[in-house]
């Protein structure tokens, strides 16, 4: 391509008004279809703005994959704020999503250099905390913490979250909770004593047609230019939604078609174009979760992904995925870990549900018994693709 090719590309029209209002971290600004959670929401910590003094209230909302916990609750935080600042009440509002903060020690060593500037080394949890708070009482503030994906915690550390009044003295703490978790995988995490800290489960259903259509409708007008999608074409991207009970598959939609109407000069949407992306698009699958992988993690995610494309079988062996790591690690520069590192690096993805394990018992007793990787949610020559974007970005120089 030579240098007026390349502006070319710039000249052409785009169908977008405002792309970036549909990526993944943005929180729209208006909240269709969630009045009465919202409400719920509002009831329950309205408290802390009109009650002298300030409780503590844990709250937990609870869905399916894609029925908008995370932007219901990020909407609530935002304009919670809003109001608070208002009523001048010094409100410190902190989101932490655990695929990056994977334990409490993570979020609480985050929140003490924000608060304090300090690194909080040689503290235990408790005494970070107790700084934080202490500081909160100084600053006459108040914080309300979101934690998203919070199934990654351990269910006592959970636990540790929710009783921090109790631990601290409900005088002590100016500090509220928001827990957001997927429903199965927070059947696993409740118990007698976690319930018991939670003053209201907030449970999210999926969209139906109609709420779906209203949602994309709206996004659909922000983020796209006049003319660029029809009714008839909103229908059906609500249709997909509706079937896959997930509205980040329709959000996606619209992204990957006005994408590919940009990239081949295309002034509006078909049915096809929709259609297409919505083969491209793995419902479960989430692109945010790879994003947020350590690098070792990533490069272990490729070993798997690479015997799996190579074998052509629909599991791959822990010591092949180890071989296959050893050599990209080799191509990229990086010393590998050690094999039982590996296996933790297994067992985290195991976790964050990207793949599935199982041990097996070998027929051949001098073998023993092996563990069996399969991917979960998406072929792995399209994760392949995926990961080797994001090797090019971090790895290549
Ligand atoms: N009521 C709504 N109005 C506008 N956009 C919405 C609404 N509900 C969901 N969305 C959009 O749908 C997508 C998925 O929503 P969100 O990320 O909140 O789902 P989630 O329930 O947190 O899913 P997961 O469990 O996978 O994290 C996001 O792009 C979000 O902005
Ligand atoms: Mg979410």
């Amino acid at each position: 391509m030579d240098e007026d090719a390349f502006r070319k590309q710039f000249m052409k029209k785009s169908v977008f008004r405002q792309l970036s209002s549909l990526d993944k971290s943005i929180v729209p600004e208006k909240l269709f279809c969630r009045e009465d959670e919202v409400s719920t929401l509002i009831v329950n910590y309205r408290r802390i703005l009109e009650e002298e003094e300030q409780p503590s209230i844990n709250c937990l909302i609870l869905g399916k994959g894609g029925v908008g916990k995370t932007c219901t609750a990020r909407y609530f935080g935002k304009n919670f704020y809003t109001i608070a600042i208002e009523k001048d009440v010094n409100l410190f509002l902190e989101y932490f999503d655990c695929i990056n903060f994977r334990s409490k020690s993570k979020i609480i060593r985050e929140l003490l250099a924000k608060y304090t500037h300090g690194s909080g080394r040689g503290y235990s949890d408790d005494e970070a905390l107790k700084l934080i708070l202490t500081k909160l009482i100084r600053d006459k503030g108040y914080m309300l913490l979101i934690i998203d994906e919070v199934h990654l915690l351990k269910p006592d550390e959970i636990l540790a979250f929710l009783n921090i009044a109790e631990t601290f003295g409900h005088q002590n703490a100016k500090l509220s909770i928001l827990l957001i978790c997927r429903g199965t995988d927070w059947m696993r995490i409740e118990s007698e004593r976690i319930l018991s800290r939670l003053n209201q489960k907030i449970e999210l259903k999926p969209y139906n047609f109609e709420e779906s259509m209203k949602i994309l409708q709206y996004r659909s007008e922000i983020a796209l230019k006049e003319d660029v999608i029809d009714e008839d074409l909103v229908t059906m991207i609500a249709q997909i939604v509706v079937e896959n009970k997930n509205m980040r598959h329709g959000i996606e939609i619209l992204r990957k078609s006005g994408l590919f109407c940009d990239k081949e000069g295309f002034d509006h949407i078909t049915a096809e174009i929709i259609r297409e992306a919505s083969d491209d698009v793995y419902p479960t699958f989430r692109a945010d979760i790879i994003d947020g992988l350590k690098d070792q993690e990533l490069l272990a995610l490729l070993g798997i992904v690479r015997t799996l494309i190579n074998n052509g079988t629909p599991f791959a062996l822990v010591d092949d995925a180890f071989e296959e790591y050893q050599s990209i690690c080799e191509s990229y520069s990086v010393e590998p870990h050690v094999k039982m590192s590996f296996r933790k690096y297994v067992r985290q993805l195991a976790q964050l549900k990207i793949i599935a394990s199982k041990t097996v018992r070998i027929e051949d007793a001098t073998r023993g018994r092996h563990l069996e990787i399969t991917l979960l949610d998406i072929p792995a020559g399209k994760l392949a693709e995926l990961l080797e974007d994001i090797f090019e970005r971090k790895f290549t120089k």
